[in-house]
């Protein structure tokens, strides 16, 4: 009988600013058969990076794994700070429901060195998978450019391209918190995927969808409902959605089901002044207006399309244990 060949796991860093959303993703991620994680980096973002690097060893005890945690940096490159949003994630980045502290320490490097090491040690194997300001991956190829040569891939969730931001008309905000950071890293000879608002705000989960998890006895789904609830309703009161957008799974689950989104071939670049601070563009090869600048970027992708109903079963199949290797 012909067996199909299996498909080798995805070997991932995860770069997160938990985040409600964020912990979807790293549930989505150490769930998921064609997913590794060798390494979560933290960054500031819908947190202090402080919170955030808590945030993440709280999911690591949830989901039992034993991963390294690197604390990333706790500003952007340039300009001055936003807000944290706690009208979206809430004081604590998941949305205030006291969950107990881990006794977990993080990793000894900082995020930046622990990058750079991992991607050397493991020269074409990782992806970069930054679900929160690039920050931490600008750095590490500002001090290591070479690194461009030895990542598999990056798969950003950031940017809005063709529709409105979510902080500014303009700007999205992963994109909005470092726009330096994320015009470099778009700019760099990898091949990097934006997968921004234009598709996150249709992959959306309800309370519904949430509690059809199985085995919602689990510390996991106990979790994603609590953190869930007060995010849906900053969705359903400022959205008109019913339920939350599910924005860091996509980067990831383009990996393993890109089937699900239609990417589109562009140069990208971001605004980094002005009104339009943050704002995303993407040109297509050959357009004939181009001028140097923009002639001189690498040719990236972004996502145009999803089938968000094949993303909401592949999210729940994926946490409840049911996706295939
Ligand atoms: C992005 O911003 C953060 O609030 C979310 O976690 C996501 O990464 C969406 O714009
Ligand atoms: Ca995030």
């Amino acid at each position: 009988m012909n067996q199909q060949p299996k498909q080798q796991p995805h070997k991932i860093i995860f770069d997160t600013d938990p985040g409600v959303d964020d912990a979807m993703a790293f549930f989505f991620a150490d769930a998921h058969p064609q997913l590794q994680i060798v390494g979560i980096t933290t960054i500031f973002g819908n947190v202090a990076v402080e919170q955030s690097t808590a945030n993440t060893l709280r999911l690591v005890d949830i989901a039992g794994g034993d991963y390294p945690v690197a604390a990333g940096l706790g500003k952007a490159l340039a300009g001055e700070p936003r807000p944290y949003p706690h009208w979206v994630h809430g004081k604590d980045g998941f949305g205030d429901i006291n969950w107990p502290a881990s006794n977990r320490s993080p990793d000894q490097r900082p995020a930046v060195d622990f990058i750079i090491e991992t991607l050397k040690a493991s020269p074409g194997e990782i992806t970069l998978v930054p679900v929160g300001p690039l920050t931490n991956i600008a750095a590490a190829l500002a001090r290591a450019p070479e690194i461009a040569e030895l990542v598999r891939e990056v798969s950003i969730m950031g940017g809005a391209i063709n529709c409105p931001g979510n902080v500014t008309p303009l700007a999205e905000a992963n994109v909005a918190n470092d726009p330096e950071a994320a015009d470099a890293v778009l700019g760099a000879g990898w091949k990097a995927s934006l997968i921004g608002l234009d598709v996150t705000m249709k992959a959306v989960i309800s309370s519904q969808d949430i509690a059809r998890i199985t085995g919602s006895g689990s510390e996991k789904a106990k979790f994603l409902a609590a953190a869930a609830a007060p995010y849906i309703d900053f969705y359903r009161n400022n959205a008109g959605v019913d339920g939350c957008c599910m924005h860091d799974v996509c980067a990831l689950a383009r990996l393993v089901a890109p089937e699900i989104f239609t990417m589109e071939e562009a140069a990208i670049r971001v605004a980094c002044e002005g009104f339009s601070r943050g704002k995303s563009a993407a040109m297509p090869p050959g357009h004939p207006a181009a001028d140097e600048s923009w002639q001189s970027r690498p040719v990236q992708s972004y996502a145009r399309a999803i089938d968000n109903t094949a993303m909401l079963e592949l999210f729940i199949e994926t946490l409840s244990g049911q996706t295939q290797p």
